[in-house]
């Protein structure tokens, strides 16, 4: 595995692990996603080639993306009812950290009535991981809210926040004894740009200035809910899982360079800004990279993703440097990987980010962890279930999982790279 193989500069507390959320594996949601499905899968399935044609190896998924069952979660993996089995691989991989949400709609189906069989299930769940020696990193939203919540106008209305808060505030005194790290929201701005920009998400509005105030709401609604948590108890470290895209210029042109300082100021630091006072450590989600000419981005695309991402593993080190040259704040990775079904590139995806943590850990980056996405294969949002982004392989008819060979690979790097931790 070439450098990936030389000294560890991952100390003996660094977490190795893998990421999931709750909507994209558990099954059996109700809440505005699981309706939103429902009312959109025919015209999903309809458009699928008009979005997705020139993707390569696209004649592989044309099928399943056309079908309109491809958009509906429905079951999913059923993790919900196989958590322990699916907690097994975490062990047989020598991972020693997990992500995964809690989905709001179970604990508080109706405004202000909590259930208790799903408190009482989070709790097992995460006791399940304790026993394995495994530490829990809990997110709070993840992109799915209960239809109740929904129809008050979601984080569009400034007065909402209140009710994430006194959630956050239940799952943490129910759940909170057995919990150290918490993610409040995943990828704010893509939620924001997703639902209210382009209106690709449930609910389908495109408003720059609603956009905006969902993007406000959303800061104040982590700010809020970081302060009530330290003040429960300063042991807990909190922060947001921030998408981070790393801009570049493609030439030495002024024009390039500029517009990919603007673009990364407004991917990356409008945001945290707004956020950085009320983080303990910066949760990063990396995938991609984007090279800028001109005005405009124009990505190298030598390999892609099976959803059609420009591959640059090795950028997340200079993501990573600029983060914390920009926030001084320690890093827990708690999302990368890639949509990979034949699993010919993810070995390769997760070497090359191996050795680019390794340098930005000799830079100077305090990185706390690894989270690759996905444990299991999952739901892709708009996309629906083809994309396989699984270390684990998960057959959506028998529910049979296997791991994948790169899975396999990779759990054997970490026991390594653990073993010669200090
Ligand atoms: C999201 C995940 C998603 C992954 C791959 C991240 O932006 O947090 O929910 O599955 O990207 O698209």
């Amino acid at each position: 595995m070439g450098n990936a193989n030389v000294k560890s500069p991952f100390s003996k507390r660094f977490l190795w692990g893998a990421a999931t959320s709750a909507h994209q594996v558990e099954g059996g949601t109700h809440n505005q996603w699981t309706v939103w499905e429902l009312e959109n899968a025919n015209a999903l399935a309809a458009a699928a080639s008009y979005h997705y044609h020139d993707i390569d190896g696209w004649e592989q998924f044309e099928k399943a993306a056309k079908n309109p069952k491809n958009y509906v979660s429905g079951q999913m993996a059923d993790h919900y009812n196989r958590y322990e089995e699916d907690f097994e691989f975490l062990t047989q991989l020598n991972m020693n950290a997990f992500r995964f949400s809690v989905e709001w709609s179970r604990i508080e189906p109706e405004e202000g009535a909590w259930n208790a069989e799903a408190i009482e299930h989070y709790k097992q769940y995460v006791k399940a991981l304790k026993k394995r020696g495994i530490e829990p990193v809990l997110t709070l939203f993840h992109y799915t809210l209960p239809v109740w919540f929904a129809e008050l106008g979601g984080f569009e209305k400034r007065a909402n926040v209140k009710y994430f808060t006194r959630y956050a505030e239940k799952i943490l005194q129910e759940l909170g004894s057995d919990i150290r790290l918490v993610i409040t929201l995943n990828e704010p701005e893509i939620y924001a740009y997703e639902s209210y920009k382009i209106g690709h998400w449930p609910p389908n509005k495109t408003s720059n200035r609603t956009m905006l105030q969902v993007m406000n709401n959303l800061a104040r609604a982590h700010n809020d809910t970081a302060k009530l948590i330290h003040a429960m108890n300063r042991r807990y470290k909190v922060s947001i899982a921030k998408n981070s895209v790393y801009y570049y210029a493609g030439d030495d042109a002024l024009l390039s360079r500029k517009t990919a300082d603007v673009m990364q100021f407004s991917q990356e630091d409008y945001f945290l800004r707004k956020v950085a006072k009320q983080c303990d450590f910066l949760g990063v989600n990396y995938y991609f990279s984007n090279r800028v000419y001109g005005y405009r981005v124009h990505n190298p695309n030598e390999k892609m993703s099976d959803t059609g991402w420009d591959l640059s593993p090795g950028n997340i080190q200079h993501a990573l440097e600029r983060l914390h040259d920009k926030y001084h704040l320690p890093i827990l990775i708690t999302e990368n990987g890639l949509a990979d079904h034949q699993d010919t590139r993810r070995k390769w995806w997760i070497t090359q980010t191996i050795m680019a943590m390794q340098q930005a850990s000799a830079y100077g980056v305090d990185i706390m962890g690894y989270l690759h996405w996905s444990l299991l294969d999952n739901f892709e949002w708009d996309k629906g279930k083809w994309p396989r982004f699984g270390l684990v392989h998960v057959s959506y008819s028998t529910q049979k999982r296997t791991l994948r060979p790169s899975a396999i690979w990779f759990g054997n790097v970490i026991k390594k790279l653990r073993s010669a931790a200090k």
